[in-house]
């Protein structure tokens, strides 16, 4: 069949479409780029926030309208369970975040309707061989590598661990081999995935022998792989930041200089109800050890506005923490009660308009901090691996620094380096979210 997979939500679920895919290609299908070419289209479901949840249920309808063969997967199906059927009666099959596995067997039975919300295996397919994985969305030279599966934080408003199960860590050893292929493939840069990436290797062993923090020590092992240039890994828990993370960093180079560090809120009282186990000083004291290690060290965060409760004194606390931190990106979100979580048996008390004015609030902020943040480059050299041309203007190229910070320059077709080549540019000018230079020798 001709098949085509829309993701929605985080880098989870755009690995594990990545994997579907290489699945179903081995299977002998084959995918396309547009929808009318498709015949069975995939949705990837993510239910974070309602929205979330809502734009791939009304895709689905869509293309049911269609007369299309359509499968749902990821985590609004765990959510919703058979009630999937309910909003979408003429649904061929849904599955689990962890069975993905299984959608080419359904697809070669045409066993509809089917539902398969599973718990906490370990996807079939994880583990697909690189040589099979499309190199397709993450541009061919990165690549995210799953290696904590699920969540057992509980914070009061997350859904992610009733949909995600509980954590499992994959042996180091398996990681290790896939990223050693990857690196042999032509891979320059690895993401590594997990919804609290930091705990890999604690609630199961990760490692046959002792020998320190699991998570640390992951990265000292990829930091030896050859042709390997770039680590990166996402999301962090304060909690995490230990020094034997702090050691890391310093003894591998590979290892960029960028941490994205979920903080919520900057109350302590908030923070406390959402169960999120630091407060504002801890926070604030990992922020700075890793900016006393590296000044440019970037520090990236999301943000919940209007959880319940939450005053204008809190809010405010928020706004200043921000600022204390000095983030150099964030995503801020209005609080959507996800049914089943803790926090949904509170009464959703702060008025939809007055969320939204808290996210303009602190998007304009943070617009004047990423300008003051990125005008502190202006006339550094940034090593730069280039990811292609710019989206905006296809005479530039673009690429990222160790920071994350996405950095732009001039390049005439005959003077372009090769994608996942590391080069050097000078920065010219910078914008809240972008920088712009000049490439020098
Ligand atoms: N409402 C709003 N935002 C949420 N997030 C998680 N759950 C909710 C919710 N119920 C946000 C958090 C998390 C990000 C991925 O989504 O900020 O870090
Ligand atoms: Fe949700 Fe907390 Fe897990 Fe993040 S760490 S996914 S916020 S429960």
């Amino acid at each position: 069949m001709r098949f085509l997979v829309h993701t929605y939500g985080c880098q989870m679920n755009v690995r594990d479409s990545e994997a579907v895919a290489a699945l179903l290609v081995a299977a002998g299908h084959e995918e396309v780029a547009s929808e009318d070419a498709a015949d069975l289209v995939l949705i990837n479901s993510c239910t974070v926030r309602q929205k979330a949840e809502e734009k791939a249920i009304g895709k689905a309808g869509n293309l049911l309208a269609a007369g299309k063969v359509v499968g749902l997967m990821g985590c609004a199906v765990k959510r919703l369970g058979a009630d999937v059927f309910t909003r979408l009666p003429k649904l061929h099959f849904a599955v689990g975040p962890r069975r993905f596995g299984l959608i080419p067997k359904i697809v070669a039975d045409a066993r509809y309707p089917t539902l398969e919300l599973g718990d906490d295996e370990v996807p079939e397919g994880l583990d697909a061989h690189p040589d099979t994985r499309r190199a397709g969305t993450f541009a061919r030279v990165q690549s995210y590598v799953t290696v904590l599966l699920g969540c057992d934080n509980r914070c009061s408003y997350c859904i992610v661990p009733d949909v995600r199960g509980h954590e499992y860590s994959r042996p180091a050893k398996e990681v290790i081999e896939e990223v050693r292929c990857l690196a042999a493939r032509g891979v320059k840069e690895v993401c590594l995935l997990g919804q609290s990436v930091l705990r890999y290797g604690i609630r199961n062993k990760a490692w046959e022998t002792a020998g320190g923090e699991p998570f640390p020590r992951l990265l000292r092992a990829l930091q030896e792989i050859d042709g390997l240039e770039r680590i990166r890994f996402t999301s962090a828990h304060p909690k995490g930041c230990t020094d034997e993370l702090l050691a890391a960093y310093r003894d591998c180079p590979k290892v960029c200089r960028h941490l994205h560090l979920p903080v919520q809120s900057g109350s302590d009282r908030i923070l406390a109800e959402m169960g999120r186990h630091y407060t504002r000083a801890e926070y604030l004291d990992a922020v700075r050890q890793l900016r006393a290690f590296d000044p440019e060290f970037a520090v990236t965060t999301d943000v919940i506005v209007g959880y319940p409760g939450e005053t204008e004194a809190d809010f405010e606390a928020t706004r200043s923490l921000m600022e204390e931190a000095g983030f150099d990106n964030a995503f801020v979100f209005k609080y959507s009660p996800r049914p089943g979580t803790r926090s949904a048996a509170l009464p959703d008390d702060v008025p939809t308009a007055e969320k939204e004015r808290r996210n303009q609030v602190l998007l304009a902020d943070q617009e004047i901090r990423g300008q003051r943040r990125n005008d502190a480059l202006v006339g550094t050299v940034r090593e730069v691996m280039v990811e292609g041309p710019s989206k905006r203007n296809k005479a530039r190229l673009s690429g990222r620094d160790s920071g994350n910070r996405i950095v732009v320059w001039d390049a005439p077709d005959g003077a372009r380096p090769e994608i996942g080549s590391t080069v050097r540019v000078r920065i010219d000018a910078a914008h809240p979210q972008i920088l712009v230079g000049t490439r020098v020798a």
